[in-house]
Parts: structure tokens; sequence; C-alpha cells
């Protein structure tokens, strides 16, 4: 086997050097250099041999029913069916978020399957503590290790049905000479046990912490090297948690699943839009019911609006599950196209229930609560706004209406979008009067 050693390769350039420097001599960009093995990576000549098989279209077998049930529905929908074998799927997420609940629930739930599950973050015996929270019966098989290639060779050894490995940025490789989570360590180690996985068809989740800046560990970097990366949202002070699909190789990606993390564990919602708005205060001013699509799923959100005069002479804006930004346009189209005197207020606009919605369909769902708690008159309570707002003050139709209309009418909602009123003064006036 060829002696591996490693160089810092600059992720802009390509430039390469024997050390870490904080900035690329030739190209000048700040951080980029990342340690890389080079040469003879440790893989046995066994398997490089058994690399060379050619196939025919004709040949190839696609099976659905090959697909491993997780036995977390949420989770089985937002994979695509279930688990493929051989697949890799990074579980990415904030500290404290559910990682490693939802896959100690999975582990515990492939009751027929041998799961190996590698902390390299907890002991043995923290794991064990949270499977008697969660109340489970099944048999893990743990193993606390935080080398990537004692890892591999254990799975070799071992031929488990399903890999956990939690999380990623534990592992190193003595290969490479940077601490646990640097880019290069976590790119190696994920690169190495995906090569193992893929070679023995074993399914593999790798848990994944991502930092302040939204990144997993660095620029994407394990991004490319996995099959399948679920984000897992969701505010750690409530309980309602969602897990998006943002890369699937083996289904779809704008799939989303939704959990309540409770006391023990966490439980599927099925009904997202029943769960969000169990807590509505009907005909209040500054509530207003939108349906929005996360991925191919409608969903029933409520979006609150509070406007009172500022004290300040630049009033806030504070927008919480919304787009800030978005949130400014909108006050702006308010103020310009609909006549509404918001200069000297402050507005504050709220999601209910903790989820981030990035889809446009909610605009008119804001403008109407913001206008509801300005003019101080509540909308009839059955309404669900749809709509997205231009910058002309004009309600735009939005993807998906027919699914929505259909969701909001199954818990008993009319639809108010862009039919109902061509602007978003018109629709102020409709249904504030
Ligand atoms: P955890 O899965 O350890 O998070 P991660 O692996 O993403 O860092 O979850 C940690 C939080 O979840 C912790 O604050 C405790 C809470 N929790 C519950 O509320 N109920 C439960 O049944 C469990 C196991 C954890
Ligand atoms: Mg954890």
């Amino acid at each position: 086997m060829a002696k591996t050693h490693s160089q810092f390769v600059c992720q802009q350039c390509g430039y390469t050097q024997a050390g870490w420097a904080g900035r690329c001599p030739n190209c000048g960009e700040w951080n980029s250099l990342v340690e890389t093995t080079i040469e003879g990576k440790v893989q046995d000549s066994k398997s490089k041999n058994q690399s060379g098989k050619i196939y025919k279209l004709s040949e190839v077998k696609v099976s659905e029913s090959q697909r491993v049930k997780t036995g977390e529905e949420e989770l089985d929908n937002v994979l695509g069916g279930g688990l493929v074998p051989g697949m890799t799927v990074l579980v990415a997420g904030e500290p404290g978020i559910g990682k490693s609940t939802l896959l100690t629930q999975v582990a515990l739930n492939m009751e027929k399957t041998k799961v190996l599950y590698v902390c390299g973050e907890e002991s043995a015996s923290q794991v064990a503590l949270r499977v008697k929270r969660l109340m489970g019966k099944g048999e893990i098989w743990l193993f606390e290790s935080t080398d990537a290639d004692e890892i591999a060779a254990k799975i070799q050894a071992e031929k488990p049905g399903l890999v956990i490995i939690d999380s990623i940025q534990t592992l190193t490789t003595t290969d490479l000479t940077g601490g646990a989570g640097a880019v290069g360590q976590v790119r190696e180690c994920a690169q190495r046990l995906t090569d193992v996985a893929k070679r023995m068809n074993i399914p593999l989740f790798l848990v994944g912490h991502v930092t302040k800046e939204g990144n997993i560990a660095g620029p994407r970097v394990l991004e490319h090297v996995v099959d399948t990366v679920l984000w897992f949202e969701g505010e750690r002070s409530l309980s309602i948690r969602l897990v998006r699909a943002v890369k699937n190789r083996f289904g779809p990606t704008d799939e989303v699943g939704v959990f309540e993390m409770g006391e023990k564990g966490l439980t599927g919602v099925a009904n997202p839009s029943q769960f969000f708005l169990a807590e509505r205060v009907k005909n209040v001013p500054g509530s207003v019911v939108s349906v929005v699509m996360e991925g191919k799923r409608p969903m029933l959100a409520e979006i609150q609006a509070l406007a009172v005069a500022s004290l300040s002479p630049i009033p806030r804006r504070v927008a919480t599950g919304v787009d800030f930004a978005r949130l400014q346009m909108l006050v702006a189209v308010l103020t310009a196209r609909a006549g509404l005197r918001l200069e000297g207020e402050d507005i504050f606009v709220n999601v209910t229930g903790g989820i981030r919605l990035a889809d446009r369909g909610v605009d008119l769902a804001i403008c109407l609560a913001i206008a509801s708690a300005f003019l101080k008159k509540s909308l009839p309570g059955d309404v669900a706004a749809v709509g997205e707002i231009g910058l002309l003050g004009e309600v735009r139709t939005v993807q998906g209406l027919e699914r929505r209309v259909r969701e909001a009418k199954k818990l008993g909602y009319r639809v108010a979008s862009a039919e109902s009123g061509k602007s978003v003064a018109a629709a102020i006036k409709k249904l504030m009067a």
C-alpha cells in the first residue's frame, strides 16, 4: 500500500503546498486551503480490481421493493419511500434540534436489522439513557469511536444492515494532520465511510452539525459526497421540527417531513395544518391564515401582525418566520399602493408554530395581517389568503393553487387569491368591509 500523505489545496484556485496558511499565496483567498490526501488512498487492492464491471442498461435492475422502511413514516416520505441499500444520508441541523433522537428512533424501529450506532459525540451510556427515555425496546450495536478507519474496518467485519455515525464532525483519520471538524478531515472521513457503505450495500446515516453561518462544516463540503441531504429545521424552544430534503439522488427534493418533539421523542405530524391552527383565535385584528406549499405539501399557517405607534424616529420592523427584506418590501407596497400610513408604526410579523416560510404565496396574508392590525378590523374567520404581491401592489397567482384550495377546504377555509381582487388595496377593501 502506498504511503498516504497530505497536502493543502486551495479550494479556489487549486494551488497546492505542504503546510497550512490562512491565505492562499497564489490567489489571495482567505481560509481556502484544505488538507487533502494525495496518492495511495487507503483502499485495498481487492476493491480496485472489482470496481471494473460494466453494465448494460437492460441488465440494470431498478427495484423500488429494495427500499428499507425506517419505521418513521414522515422520514420515509422525505427519503422517497425509504432507504436504498448503499445510500448515504447526511442529516444536518443545529445542535440540540433532534438529530440524534430521530436516528435513535430509527435504530430502534428497525428491529430486524443489525444497526451499528457509532457514538463519537456521546458515550454509549448516554445513548442508552436516551433509548430509555424513548422507551425503546429493540437492540442497537453501540460503538464508541472517533477514528474513521477503525469504524470502516468495524463495518467490514460486523456487516451491519444500517450504520449511523453521530457525528461526522467528531471523526478523524490519522492520514491527515488536521483536528476533528476541520474541513479536510470531515470530507475525507465522510468519503471513506461512504465508499465502504457503497461497496457493502449498507445504508449510512451521517449526522452533521450546522455552523452559525448555516454551513455543514465549512463550505458545503459534504453535499457532494453524500446521496441525500436532509435539513433539520425548527425553533429549539418550540416543539415543531421540519425535515427537508435539499438533495436527493433517490427521490424528490421538495418533500418535507413534519415532527413534534415531545417527552418521548419525535412523533410524526400527519396533519400539520391542524397542528398549526390548533390555538388560533378567530375574529381578532392582525390574524390571517395562509396556505403555503412546503415542497409538494400544502399547509395552513397563521400569520400574525401587530402595528403600534413607534416612539423612535426609525420605526422597527420585526419578522419572525418570514424574510425580513420581504416584510420591508410589503410594508412599502402597503404604504405606496394601498394608502396605509405605516411610516410611524412599529410593525411585527410572526408565523405561529415556529416555522419559517419561504413561499411567496404568503405575501397576501402578510399584507392583510398588517392592514388588519393597523386598521383594527378583523377578517372573516374562514378566509385563507394566498397570493404573491408585486411592487405595483398587484396580487399574483401562485403555483399549486388547486391543491392549496383543497387543503383549505378540508379545514373549513375558503381561499382568497388573485381572482378575488386584482390589487392588494382591493383585497383589503373587500375583506375588511
Ligand atoms: P438531540 O437529538 O440530542 O439533538 P442533536 O443530536 O440534534 O444535537 O436532541 C436534544 C434535545 O431534544 C434536548 O434538548 C432534549 C430534547 N429531547 C426531548 O425533548 N424529548 C426526547 O424524548 C429526547 C430524547 C430529547
Ligand atoms: Mg446529537
